[in-house]
């Protein structure tokens, strides 16, 4: 028969050991936040075995922040107090007090928010295990190469009991394998057991971990990826399971086709999509939700933000590109700063040191070289020189430039905007235009040359 599973997050703890003012659920993890991985694994669990069940987060530090994150983020997650931070044993209790239906479950997933590299992949091997042995709980153990701050699991036959640092004598210190803080536990063997647990401990808090005792039908599950169950108590920890999130992103996008050239040195938030037949040079970000299409080219140290790539383009090296859309066949950069709002056609062509901001450019726009193009709509076909500017910004107000489809702009000209460029109309270069121009008309706007023989002698030196 289908068992029923509610599944606990523990969040309430300070996080003391960071040093770091955020509480430690929200800890930025590969474009996500820490306490998002245990989420999502649980998501998953349920999904691919068809399972029911409950996801409550346990929440006390900084409750509000962590509550709010979390209920925008997933409508269906419950939540559940403890008001004072003693331990993770009071975190259960606090989490069968805080959601009645806890209890009505056949097992019960405990997990820590600060895992992040626990999958859905060793959730289910735990099921799994407490189902085909019918045991009372499972806990996920590994060895570690330095046991240090882990509880230390003490195995006898039947049962274990774990030890946490602080209590643990030199003898049991030398113990490698490991308590993750991950159990799937029959509810009833919980609720039998939970409230007999005491403070008699060195830290004073109520240890989860002494639910575990020898001679019961309770066994530790040994993996052996001990970079799986790393938990984060350190900045130090955070930035390596960054790094190991990291592997597992990049890993995952070239077995579908990805190529990214150095894993090591390229950052590509958990929630990117890119598709296949895309190559990715070193140092390059890709944050957020940007997503990026076939057959395109994203070259060295470019950093791109929430932003949308078409297929085939090329971003070259060094460009940032914020909250912007790239059509199909587009050449970006290099050193191209794409602020938000920018929209890029197909087949553009943005050069070096040119930068736009909330404007659209449709198909086959060329701004090649060192210009600023803001709250400007560029029609199609339309050719920018060397140095243009769009004037945008009176000091109080922005104002939009509209250039029509099929016009010239000649190099260093200026657009104090509003202003209105007609289609297939010609702007002649140096000038700065503040009158509208009409479709298909010429406009010049500079001073006038003068030129005067034989008077350079008087400007320059004699040597
Ligand atoms: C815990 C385990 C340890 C294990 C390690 C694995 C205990 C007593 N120890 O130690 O055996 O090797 O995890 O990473 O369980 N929390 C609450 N309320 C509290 C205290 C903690 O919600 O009152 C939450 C924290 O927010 C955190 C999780 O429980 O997400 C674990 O707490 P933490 O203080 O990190 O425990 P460890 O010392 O790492
Ligand atoms: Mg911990």
């Amino acid at each position: 028969m289908t068992k029923t599973v509610g599944a606990s997050i523990l969040a309430a703890g300070k996080g003391t050991r960071l040093n770091f003012d955020c509480p430690k659920p929200l800890l930025p993890a590969l474009g996500l936040k820490l306490i998002d991985y245990p989420v999502l694994a649980l998501k998953n669990f349920y999904k691919n075995n068809g399972l029911s069940g409950e996801i409550t987060a346990v929440t006390g530090f900084e409750k509000e922040q962590v509550e709010s994150y979390l209920g925008e983020s997933y409508p269906d997650i419950k939540f559940a107090l403890q008001k004072e931070q003693l331990g993770t044993a009071d975190a259960l209790k606090s989490y069968f007090k805080g959601n009645s239906n806890a209890k009505d479950f056949d097992y019960t997933i405990v997990i820590c928010a600060d895992t992040p590299l626990i999958s859905e992949v060793e959730i289910s091997s735990l099921y799994k295990e407490a189902i085909s042995k019918n045991l009372d709980a499972v806990v996920a153990s590994f060895e570690a190469i330095n046991p240090t701050g882990y509880g230390r699991i003490v195995r006898s036959n039947p049962g274990f009991h774990i030890v946490e640092e602080k209590d643990a004598s030199d003898e049991i210190k030398k113990i490698t394998e490991v308590n993750s803080g991950f159990y799937l536990i029959k509810t009833k063997y919980i609720l039998e057991n939970l409230n007999n647990i005491d403070t008699n401990n060195k830290s004073g808090e109520f240890y989860l971990t002494d639910l575990f005792k020898d001679n019961l039908n309770v066994a530790p599950m040994k993996f052996d990826n001990e970079s799986i169950f790393m938990g984060v108590n350190t900045l130090a920890q955070l930035s390596k399971a960054n790094f190991a999130l990291r592997k597992i992103k990049n890993i995952q996008l070239m077995n579908e086709g990805v190529y990214i050239v150095d894993p090591n040195h390229t950052q590509i938030d958990w929630n990117v999509e890119i598709e296949s037949n895309v190559t990715i040079h070193q140092n390059c970000s890709l944050y957020g939700s940007t997503k990026v299409s076939s057959g395109t080219q994203i070259m060295q140290g470019c950093v791109i933000e929430n932003s949308f790539i078409g297929k085939n383009s090329t971003i070259k090296p060094y460009s940032h590109i914020e909250s912007s859309k790239i059509g199909n066949s587009s050449s970006i950069g290099p050193f191209a700063h794409l602020r938000p709002g920018s929209e890029i056609g197909d087949s553009c062509k943005i050069g070096n040191f040119v930068e736009t901001k909330k404007s659209k450019l449709e198909n086959n726009v060329s701004v090649s070289h060192l210009s600023y193009v803001g709250d400007a709509e560029v029609g199609s076909n339309v050719n920018i020189g060397c140095g243009f500017i769009t004037c945008n910004y009176d000091g109080a107000n922005k104002h939009k430039t509209i250039i029509g489809p099929g016009s010239f702009i000649g190099s260093d000209t200026q657009m104090i905007a509003p202003i209105n460029i007609g289609k297939e109309s010609y702007i002649a270069s140096g000038s700065t235009i503040n009158k509208d121009v009409p479709d298909g008309a010429f406009a010049i706007a500079r001073g006038k040359q003068v030129t005067k023989e034989d008077m350079a002698k008087r400007f320059i030196k004699k040597k």
